[in-house]
């Protein structure tokens, strides 16, 4: 049995009123078509055509990772006319599997269980029952409750409309047989279009077999025509997500004060307070604490260490018992052994620290390997730019760095170190001395203070 995937996403999304095409605007931060191309590609189908129209450059750009054969429709004359197109493209498969390009939440799991149910000539429809089915298809069914025929909401009967089973537009089909019922498509409807859907008719007086299934959840087949359904579709994914991640043994405060915007491992007893919002792939180790409103992309965080309010996290990697934050960024290349701690308002970059050393306040530390149990006072900043290039700071262990200084890169400070407060160093510091690098204090004896007119 050889399945082709034809994803049908021509058309302008006209009520998203954007620049952006539809297809490509974003839930939880991954355009809506590489949701549905993901979905796609679990199936393993021989070939994913993507029939695109409206800023067909702009989508190719953007989906450029993946191997996709890509079919213009240059005028949107219907979903039937649009699935003619990709017929050069499939018609080496068996099968073939419409999926619609602004339906994002589709499950791989639904899309096996329709092509399980439907027999190899068959047909297969995936529908659903909807509260309000107003504006879409509507499912009939014979007395013998087997469809008998799609029938769009414009084109419907009072009592038609009243059916609330409705086509979702996802099907699985015979190639060959959907090659002849497509030729036969007219387009004498409400919209004057050529509609897939009109297809279901033919396949009845042809006596296909019309299997039906229906996904978990509803929200796997909402499509997207407005802003407002894409954000509530947005938030009942995220919603979905913290249910099972509460299942799963992790806490999140508030489900609808969390977003995840990309993949969350977490392990188990992870709390995680309100307003985070997780980017790209984050793994959390057991007994991790997020506290509110902190962003973490692409990080890992070892078993028990804690991450305090208002903190942002970017491609970085924390090691166990660490505490960071509050108001903490650590920024791309950051790597914490065990044991750190980076306190509030404190900014690294590309820093390795080892275990047990702690910069507990105000300090920039970027270009900078900090070795174990070193201690950075307040007000600490790497100098590592100097205008052109950047340069390597290196902190060996036990070194101690008093407030308000600056390490001017490329610079070393030798092991069990002392650094005075207030220095400037742009020259390598001996181990196990203190060095000094500002101007003595003086009193002013016989100073007073200005008067007034004198
Ligand atoms: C379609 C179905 C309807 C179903 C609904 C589910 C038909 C005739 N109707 O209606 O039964 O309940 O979807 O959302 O199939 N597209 C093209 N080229 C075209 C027309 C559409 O690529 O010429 C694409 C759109 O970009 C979209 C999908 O097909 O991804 C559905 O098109 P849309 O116009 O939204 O169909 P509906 O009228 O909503
Ligand atoms: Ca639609």
């Amino acid at each position: 049995m050889t399945i082709s995937v034809t994803i049908l996403a021509a058309g302008q999304g006209s009520r998203m009123r954007s620049a952006l095409p539809k297809v490509l605007h974003p839930l939880a931060n991954r355009p809506m078509l590489t949701w549905v191309i993901n979905a796609a590609e679990q199936i393993n189908p021989d070939v994913v055509v993507v029939v695109y129209g409206h800023g067909g450059e702009q989508v190719k750009e953007q989906l450029a990772g993946h191997n996709i054969s890509w079919v213009l429709q240059s005028e949107q004359l219907g979903t039937g006319h649009a699935v003619q197109q990709a017929i050069p493209q499939i018609i080496n498969s068996q099968q073939v599997l419409v999926l619609y390009g602004d339906t994002p939440l589709i499950s791989p799991i639904t899309l096996q269980q329709l092509i399980t149910t439907t027999s190899e000539d068959g047909v297969g429809i995936i529908t659903a029952k909807f509260s309000d089915p107003t504006g879409l298809g509507r499912i009939i069914r014979d007395n013998n409750n087997k469809v008998s025929a799609i029938v769009e909401e414009k084109d419907a009967t009072i009592a038609q409309k009243k059916i609330n089973e409705i086509n979702t537009g996802i099907m699985l089909l015979p190639v060959k047989k959907l090659t002849q019922w497509l030729s036969q498509l007219e387009n004498d409807n409400a919209q004057s279009e050529f509609y897939l859907t009109d297809i279901i008719k033919m396949a009845v007086s042809d006596g296909v077999s019309i299997t039906t299934v229906t996904p978990k959840a509803n929200a796997e087949v909402a499509g997207v025509n407005t802003r407002q359904q894409l954000i509530e579709l947005e938030r009942s994914y995220c919603l979905t997500q913290a249910a099972q991640l509460l299942a799963e043994g992790v806490t999140i405060r508030d489900p609808a004060r969390f977003d995840l915007r990309g993949e969350l491992h977490a392990a188990q007893d992870v709390t995680i307070d309100i307003n985070v919002i997780i980017e790209g792939k984050v793994t959390l180790g057991k007994n991790v604490k997020i506290g509110p409103n902190v962003i973490l992309k692409e990080v890992t965080i070892g078993d028990n260490t804690e991450i305090f309010a208002n903190s942002m996290l970017e491609e970085s990697t924390v090691g166990e018992n660490c505490l960071i934050g509050p108001f903490a960024r650590l920024r791309p290349g950051t790597k914490l052994a065990n044991d750190v701690k980076v306190g509030n308002f404190v900014e690294t970059k590309k820093a390795i620290v080892a275990d047990g050393s702690k910069i507990p306040h105000l300090s920039y530390i970027g270009d900078a390997v900090v070795g174990k149990n070193v201690n950075i006072g307040a007000g600490v900043i790497t100098a590592n730019y100097d205008g052109v290039n950047k340069h390597q700071t290196t902190i060996e262990d036990n070194v101690f760095i008093g407030c308000d200084t600056q390490l001017i890169a490329p610079v070393t400070i030798g092991k069990s170190a002392y650094i005075g407060c207030g220095s400037s160093i742009n020259k390598d510091a001996p181990a196990n001395k203190l060095t000094l690098a500002r101007s003595r204090q003086k009193t002013i004896e016989g100073w007073e203070p200005p008067k007034k007119g004198a």
